[in-house]
């Protein structure tokens, strides 16, 4: 039976960033185990705490949990790029803090038969949502090669894209690569020695970028996140935690979007129209796991947490 804990990550830095208050109204985009949730709870106890999640486990999961802590709380099964809308139309018009945790969580990770990782076999699967049907064997064995060399190349950030993507081709001529470790054992047998000496697993990118893809990672958190810095009330903050450099570039490209300054030019007449800042950043630096923390959870070692406050 796969173990149900997930322990959270650079939680005490990213709760003590939202600056909570006893009422505040809260989402929490990405529940997980209900670990920030259950603590979030804690504090508001006369405020409301929103929380989504593609995977209904999850949802079942933390439930039990947080109704231990009180009754002041909403679950939602949605993607967090939908949570917003969902609560518009039940009247919501603003929240004092939003947390996004994002990724899988370990129950998910450590599950083999979730066809997430690339130590343990099972079907190559991937969904976040077992209610959709899309899963990682219907990239593998139905993408072109050009369609899979470029996934792995923008979302596994991968060099040897392309000789992946060829090895995945010509195996699946042979037959349908139907788990997990048929498919390690294709993109070993795709790079050469140097490569694969290389510190950290061969497989890792490639699967990384699978995982995007089945359960639209990138969107949802470039969708999800400008429409979480927009629903926040005056003095509301957003934390985000990443754990990797792709996901920390597009937090830190939008929250720059949101807290620069336009340009101005000093030749030109002054620009009334130019509206004032409404965002600033609370983390000009991300903030990372104290060594501690990376002793106790070594799966801590890439978070970044960075948080935005509304002006
Ligand atoms: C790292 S875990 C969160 C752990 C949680 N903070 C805790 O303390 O237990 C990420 C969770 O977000 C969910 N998730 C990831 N992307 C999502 C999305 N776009 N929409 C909804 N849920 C998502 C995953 O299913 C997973 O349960």
């Amino acid at each position: 039976m796969p173990s149900n804990k997930h322990v959270s990550v650079l939680q005490n830095e990213a709760i003590d960033g939202l600056n909570l208050k006893i009422d505040s109204k809260v989402i929490d985009m990405t529940l997980g185990r209900g670990g920030d949730s259950s603590k979030i709870l804690e504090i508001i106890k006369e405020g409301h705490l929103y929380a989504c999640d593609y995977d209904q486990d999850a949802l079942d999961y933390s439930s039990s949990i947080l109704s231990k802590i009180g009754n002041n709380y909403s679950l939602y099964h949605s993607p967090y790029s939908k949570i917003i809308d969902l609560l518009k139309e039940e009247g919501v018009d603003k929240v004092d803090a939003i947390l996004l945790d994002i990724g899988v969580s370990s129950p998910q990770f450590d599950n083999p038969e979730r066809g997430f990782s690339y130590r343990f076999d099972g079907k190559l699967d991937m969904r976040m949502d077992l209610s959709s049907s899309f899963t990682a064997y219907d990239i593998v064995n139905t993408y072109s090669e050009k369609e899979l060399r470029d996934l792995i190349f923008k979302y596994g950030e991968d060099r040897s894209a392309p000789l992946i993507a060829k090895a995945i081709v010509k195996r699946r001529e042979e037959k349908p690569i139907e788990t997990t470790l048929d498919l390690v054992d294709v993109i070993k047998s795709a790079l050469p020695s140097f490569i694969l000496n290389k510190k950290g697993h061969p497989a890792k990118q490639t699967f990384q970028a699978l995982r995007y893809e089945v359960n639209g990672e990138i969107k949802e958190l470039e969708i999800g996140l400008k429409k979480g810095i927009e629903f926040l009330s005056s003095k509301g903050r957003l934390a985000i935690i990443t754990f990797n450099s792709l996901e920390d570039r597009i937090a830190k490209n939008i929250f720059k979007e949101y807290t620069q300054k336009e340009e101005v030019n000093k030749f030109l007449p002054i620009d009334n129209s130019l509206k004032p800042l409404e965002y600033r950043l609370i983390t000009r630096k991300p903030i990372e796991p104290s060594s501690k923390e990376l002793e106790d959870n070594p799966r801590s070692h890439s978070a970044k947490l960075r948080i935005i406050e509304r002006i």
